[in-house]
């Protein structure tokens, strides 16, 4: 009985694992709406604060068309990937450890996730948007 508990929770904390390893990226679309107040994510749609996030796994910094970005994150030469994109949405302490204190010429105001899932899963999601 007890062994059955224990094999129940361990295989529990694996799966845990694995599916936040590869994202769930419909978990990720829910969490989007903290960023959808000011990114639009369809190709065709327009800027609204921020850039618009079509396509942005892969891309450089800097590069929609038709958006007036910081000169920091326009000359960053960041190219947007797991890491990347974790580093920018994960608390102000991991965005400036990780860019450096000048990060904070760059213009997007956002308190940032603490919980690595949510990071992850919400990263799943934007690899969906092309
Ligand atoms: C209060 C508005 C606001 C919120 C909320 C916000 N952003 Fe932003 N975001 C911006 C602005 C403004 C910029 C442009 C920054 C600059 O030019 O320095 C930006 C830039 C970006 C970029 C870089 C785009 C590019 O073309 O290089 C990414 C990626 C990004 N945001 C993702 C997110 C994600 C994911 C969330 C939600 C977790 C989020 N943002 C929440 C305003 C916001």
């Amino acid at each position: 009985m007890k062994t059955k508990i224990l094999l129940t929770s361990l295989l529990g904390v694996t799966f845990l694992f694995s599916s936040a390893f590869a994202g769930d990226a419909k978990n990720g679309k829910k969490i989007f709406k903290k960023c959808a107040a000011c990114h639009n994510v369809a190709s065709t749609a327009k800027h609204k604060t921020g850039p618009k996030l079509w396509n942005i796994v892969g891309a450089k910094a800097g590069i929609q068309e038709g958006y007036r970005y910081s000169n920091w994150l326009k000359s960053s030469g960041i190219e947007w990937n797991d890491e990347t994109l974790a580093a920018w949405i994960g608390t102000n302490k991991e965005k400036t450890k990780y860019f450096g204190k000048d990060v904070r010429k760059s213009r997007m105001i956002f308190a940032g996730l603490r919980k690595k899932e949510q990071i992850v899963d919400l990263i799943a999601y934007l690899k969906t948007l092309k």
